[in-house]
């Protein structure tokens, strides 16, 4: 007995030594493509290399993740996993119940990571109580972006309701500026849905709608109200809107050929690497309604075979959890640190806005998951929901078929 014992531990350093010797490779899949989302990722791998890893990168293109999701189940079901995959919310859990997520609870607890993080975001990072991702950062997704010159020019406020929305729309088409730059993809008809849901339903129907799929809800006047308002934004686009990325749809913001663009404060990491100043060449405010819809990026590790693979896993996990990385991240991406210890120092007005608004509506008990962002919901009930937003955004269904249509869809997908 005492001799297994202690054969076991003889193999347990060798292999713990032979963890350490190992030099850290990671395979890291991953969508941040757009200017903004490529400065900050190229802050990890530049981390990783400094610290001695081999970093080989596979990015999907394609906004909200959704191409880079197939091409990660096409890996996994070869049995061939990426060693780290941008992963969040349930979709973890998802992943985990398939049995193919790595346990990263050394690293987490060595370096305290209960401590530092705010329990909701914690809660997301564990799978039965172990961890199993590292969160980078927390992304807000109800932003109202203008271009400060357009509304100037044409005598127009940020507004505070969806009614003083659709007054500055009318009027700035009058004028002959694109009131809302948009893109027609499935994903950004559900962001800018999920921000008009919580603003004209408040909080508690956000919850009872979007994330406790309570039928009531879902077929209530309100999301009538949300459909028909839905139908007013498609009336703000302009022509060529289908299929144009986000970013694109950021770009026509910032040189002042579209007035606004609703989506999350990654456009803010457009506009920064852009060289755009807030206050001064752009203006962010929350949109219309109380409340704050949280996105929270995080890398899981899939399990893989190989020292060098683990030892990368390791390395990945801590720094990704570093006070460095976070504020140079977070600075570049958008977003707030999803630590509490970084200091906001060097970040911008909208960061101090998104991170105030946080502890406000977290006090208030409306700091919400984003359900368009896959923090909410498990992938079918989403999906079910976002084909019929944009469903509707892209026909002439009435506000009353398609909650109906939502209804259904979310029943079948249950
Ligand atoms: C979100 C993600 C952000 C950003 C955005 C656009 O889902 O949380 O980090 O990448 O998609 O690609």
């Amino acid at each position: 007995m005492k001799k297994s014992v202690f054969a076991a531990a003889v193999v347990a350093s060798f292999v713990a030594s032979n963890i350490a010797k190992a030099e850290p490779q990671a395979e890291v899949l991953h969508w941040w493509t757009s200017g903004g989302e490529a400065k900050s990722v190229a802050v990890l791998q530049k981390e990783f290399a400094d610290n001695g890893g081999t970093w080989t990168d596979m990015p999907v293109a394609g906004g909200g993740g959704d191409a880079a999701m197939t091409a990660l189940r096409a890996r996994v079901l070869s049995g061939n996993a990426p060693t780290a995959v941008q992963l969040k919310g349930p979709a973890i859990q998802e992943w985990y119940e398939e049995g193919v997520l790595a346990d990263i609870s050394a690293v987490a607890e060595e370096k305290g990571w209960d401590t530092v993080l705010p329990a909701s975001i914690a809660g997301h990072m564990k799978c039965e109580g172990s961890w199993c991702a590292a969160p980078v950062n927390v992304h807000r997704v109800d932003w109202i972006w203008a271009n400060a010159d357009v509304l100037e020019a044409n005598g127009i406020a940020m507004p505070n309701t969806w009614d003083e929305f659709n007054a500055a729309a009318d009027k700035l088409q009058a004028a002959g500026v694109i009131p809302l730059a948009h893109g027609g993809q499935a994903w950004q008809d559900a962001t800018v849905f999920e921000a008009v849901a919580l603003g004209l339903g408040g909080p508690e129907f956000y919850q009872q709608a979007l994330v406790d799929l309570d039928p009531a809800a879902l077929q209530s006047d309100t999301m009538i109200a949300v459909f028909d308002q839905m139908r007013k934004l498609r009336g703000y686009v302009d022509g060529n809107f289908s299929g144009r990325d986000w970013n694109l749809a950021t770009a026509m913001v910032m040189n002042g050929e579209a007035a606004f663009q609703i989506m999350g404060d990654w456009a803010k990491g457009e506009f920064l690497a852009a060289g755009k100043a807030p206050g001064e060449d752009f203006l962010c405010s929350s949109t219309p309604g109380n409340g704050y819809l949280y996105v929270v990026d995080s890398f899981a590790m899939f399990d893989v075979d190989g020292d060098d693979k683990k030892a990368g896993q390791n390395l990945l996990a801590d720094l990704i959890m570093g006070p460095n990385f976070q504020e140079v991240f977070n600075l570049n991406k958008g977003s707030i640190p999803a630590r509490t210890d970084v200091a906001l120092d060097k970040f911008e007005s909208c960061a101090h806005t998104s991170a105030a608004d946080m502890a406000a509506s977290s006090d208030e008990g409306s700091l919400l998951p984003s359900y368009a962002h896959g923090m909410a919901l498990r992938g079918a009930q989403a999906g079910a929901i976002t084909d019929v937003v944009t469903a509707h955004f892209n026909s002439d269904m009435s506000s009353a078929d398609a909650v109906k249509m939502l209804a259904d869809a979310v029943a079948n997908s249950l």
